[in-house]
């Protein structure tokens, strides 16, 4: 028992699109125990894509409680958990009243596409085109500027509350720290957000990581009337307070990152050149490109990778965001009634030798990275008498294989170098056919950790670091690599070689482009 005392752990919340989960980990990166819990996602119109901010932080409380049981089950206690760290799903948009504390609307979710009017709108103003220079993203439904809007725009309340100056705006991981510490009722409230949560809004300055008036005042928000997050660094002991009250009462929150930051930060992708793509709800490549950011000259986004403060400088990314890619799978099994289970869309995407000439552009959001078209529309070419659902299931995996190999492209034309192997993580990254594909694709080795909570581990580490549980990026190289993620350990990784005819390969390719260009140009209502 004595000995247990003195052993540490480091919570992580990751609160991703389809589901929340709460892992704990130990010194060498493994998790030792975790609870996950999917809640409802909100479709009231087409294009429209919503969540109930009160069932993301239910869903993170009732993880906590599951993961907390198993812990004990281990004989730990909450004692043993040095800090925690949150991740999210990033640019999700959620308002409250800063005097009650409570919601004024359900969260605008990231792909939702309610804003393309809006955006067309703002796209053809003279300044837009400086907005990419000062904070990384092009223009487009995505981030949460353009969605803050609408919801001042057209929601009464939302609208009278900046009026009155009681508009409180974050993204989740805001939302969930303020409401982890007591929110409205804590003796002091805790607004904030990291910087790289705060990279995905448009409003934050990517050199000076602070809000910039320039880009506040394109999307014409003032600031005197809204209450916008403090932004801090990824990794602080004190910034995000701790948590109030349940099973983890008194615990530091030390770490915050967006989801994508925090998988690259959870493969150990901290030098310049390495980069992970992480198969999610969506897709999202992460390329580190060091100390000063990199504005992409082809489609991708610049954005802060992680920020761990105490004088270290941020590092930076090139991103290539794909909107679907788990979505395609959730689709077929909700929608159109493939399968039950993921597995079992897998299985029948693996009972056919290929896709049957069958191209699915899975652009229900529009298409992002490198296209970003906003007016292409999900759509399936090449059905025959002879298609079958295991060649649109097959299809469905493929679209998200060639969008990354176009983002491969781009960060090959960006930054001048070819990526010598991808380190990929996430649900779908499960599927052996999925990252075979890939390879062949895109012809290189595809490099999958055993471990895939790659997500949660990042914010771990980011809390780890500024708890004295792992002392510098070094020291978490080291011990993490000594540990299942690790490249230090035999079999911690598998690697997917591309066995593909390169011109078969880039016969595909080229079908895949064409059909995106004919994907674009619906008839707008
Ligand atoms: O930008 C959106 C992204 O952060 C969502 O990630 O893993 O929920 O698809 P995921």
């Amino acid at each position: 028992e004595d000995e247990k005392q003195n052993h540490w752990f480091v919570g992580s919340i990751d609160q991703g699109t389809t589901s929340s989960r709460f892992l704990i980990f130990n010194g060498e990166g493994n998790p030792v125990a975790s609870h996950q819990i999917e809640f409802e996602n909100l479709y009231p119109k087409s294009g429209w894509h919503e969540q109930d901010p009160y069932e993301l932080l239910n869903s993170v409380q009732q993880c906590i409680d599951g993961a907390m049981h198993k812990f004990a089950s281990l004989g730990y206690s909450k004692e043993n958990i040095r800090a925690i760290g949150i991740t999210n799903q990033r640019e999700t948009t959620v308002v409250w009243d800063s005097v009650t504390g409570e919601p004024l609307h359900n969260a605008i979710v990231w792909p939702d596409t309610r804003t393309s009017a809006l955006v067309r709108e703002l796209k053809a103003r003279q300044s837009a085109d400086s907005l990419l220079e000062l904070c990384g993203l092009p223009l487009s439904t995505y981030p949460s500027s353009v969605k803050l809007l609408w919801l001042i725009q057209n929601v009464d309340a939302v609208k009278q509350a900046y009026e009155e100056g009681r508009l409180a705006f974050g993204t989740v991981d805001s939302w969930l720290i303020y409401k982890l510490n007591g929110g409205a009722q804590a003796e002091r409230p805790i607004h904030v957000t990291d910087s790289t949560n705060a990279s995905r809004t448009m409003f934050m300055n990517l050199r000076t990581l602070q809000y910039d008036d320039k880009l506040l005042g394109f999307f014409g928000i003032d600031r005197n009337k809204i209450k916008l997050p403090k932004i801090v660094p990824s990794s602080d002991p004190e910034a995000f307070g701790k948590v109030a009250t349940g099973a983890l009462a008194g615990v530091p929150i030390a770490g915050c990152l967006g989801d994508q930051s925090s998988a690259l930060v959870g493969q150990c992708g901290f030098s310049p050149g390495q980069a992970k793509n992480t198969y999610g709800t969506g897709c999202f490549l992460l390329y580190n490109v060091g100390t000063e950011p990199v504005i992409s000259k082809y489609g991708l986004l610049a954005t802060v990778a992680y920020d761990f403060g105490r004088g270290r400088k941020p590092v930076y990314a090139l991103e290539g965001s794909i909107a679907v890619a788990g979505a395609g799978i959730t689709f077929l099994m909700n929608n159109l009634g493939f399968a039950p289970k993921p597995s079992e869309i897998n299985a029948l995407a693996e009972s056919v030798l290929d896709n049957g000439g069958v191209v699915f552009v899975t652009a229900f959001s529009g298409l992002f990275a490198p296209y970003w078209i906003d007016d292409a529309k999900g759509t399936l070419f090449g059905i025959t008498q002879h298609t079958t659902k295991g060649h649109i299931a097959r299809a469905t995996l493929e679209a998200t294989c060639y969008q990354t190999r176009a983002i491969l492209d781009a960060m090959e034309k960006d930054s001048g170098h070819k990526l010598e192997s991808l380190a990929v993580d996430g649900g779908l990254s499960a599927s052996d056919l999925c990252m075979q594909t890939q390879a062949d694709i895109s012809g290189i080795p595809v490099d999958r950790p055993r471990m895939r909570e790659t997500t949660a581990l990042g914010a771990a580490i980011a809390a780890g670091l500024a708890t004295g549980v792992w002392r510098e990026l070094d020291h978490v190289k080291e011990s993490i690599a000594g540990g299942a993620n690790g490249n230090g350990k035999k079999n911690a990784r598998e690697v997917f070689y591309p066995k593909m005819d390169r011109k078969k390969a880039e016969r595909l390719f080229r079908k895949w482009e064409q059909a995106v260009e004919m994907s674009r140009g619906w008839v707008r209502e």
